[in-house]
């Protein structure tokens, strides 16, 4: 097998970890899946009303995208980008959950920050400047992705930057439903319940 092969491979195995529902199920929660959004990423976490169980949720979820790309990149810089876009993908559609997984938010910023930490600090700023005007995390998320590859292309991370398109693409893809409830003013507010 070629190092991108393998690259894709453990990206997506380690990506497909869906680390929400298991952190809520540790912590006796039940299945965070019949909440609120349904979704397994931290802002539905948030909706238990366990704001560690949230936090812990959006840091492992962003550290294996950051460790899927830093680990592959030393098998290759193009393994390196096959496993942090693998990892996204993983985080997405996972195996374990019939391909029903998150919608990718934080492992986005966890393999953007092992691309170009700048950019992820473009990223994170822009989506707390949305999230605090707004309350919605979706829309912060959005902003952000539409942002994020037209900043790389600026600093002239072109593979990078079509790789972080792509990504951006199925954010929107998966936000499909947010975008609908943000349209019909229905959208569920950072922290509120259900
Ligand atoms: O990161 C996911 C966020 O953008 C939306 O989450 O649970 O409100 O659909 P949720």
């Amino acid at each position: 097998m070629t190092p991108v092969i393998i690259a894709l491979v453990f990206g997506y195995l380690l990506g497909s970890i869906p680390f929400g529902l298991l952190v809520t199920q540790a912590a006796g929660l039940g299945d965070v899946r019949k909440i609120g959004s349904g979704n397994i990423g931290a802002t539905n976490v948030l909706r238990t009303g366990n704001k560690g169980l949230a936090a812990l949720t959006l840091i492992l979820d962003a550290v294996k995208g950051t460790a899927a790309v830093l680990i592959a990149a030393n098998w290759g810089a193009e393994a390196g980008m096959a496993a942090g876009f693998a990892s996204f993908v993983g985080h997405l559609f996972p195996v374990w959950l019939g391909f029903k997984g998150g919608k990718g938010v934080a492992t986005y910023l966890g393999v953007l920050a092992a691309f170009a930490w700048k950019a992820a600090l473009v990223f994170a700023v822009l989506w707390l400047a949305v999230a605090f005007l707004s309350r919605f995390s979706s829309l912060a998320a959005l902003v952000a992705a539409i942002a994020t590859p037209a900043i790389l292309y600026i600093m002239g991370l072109n593979d990078c930057a079509t790789v972080m398109l792509v990504m951006s693409i199925l954010v929107f893809i998966k936000h499909h439903a947010n975008i609908s409830r943000l349209l019909g003013g229905t959208e569920s507010k950072i922290g509120a319940k259900g």
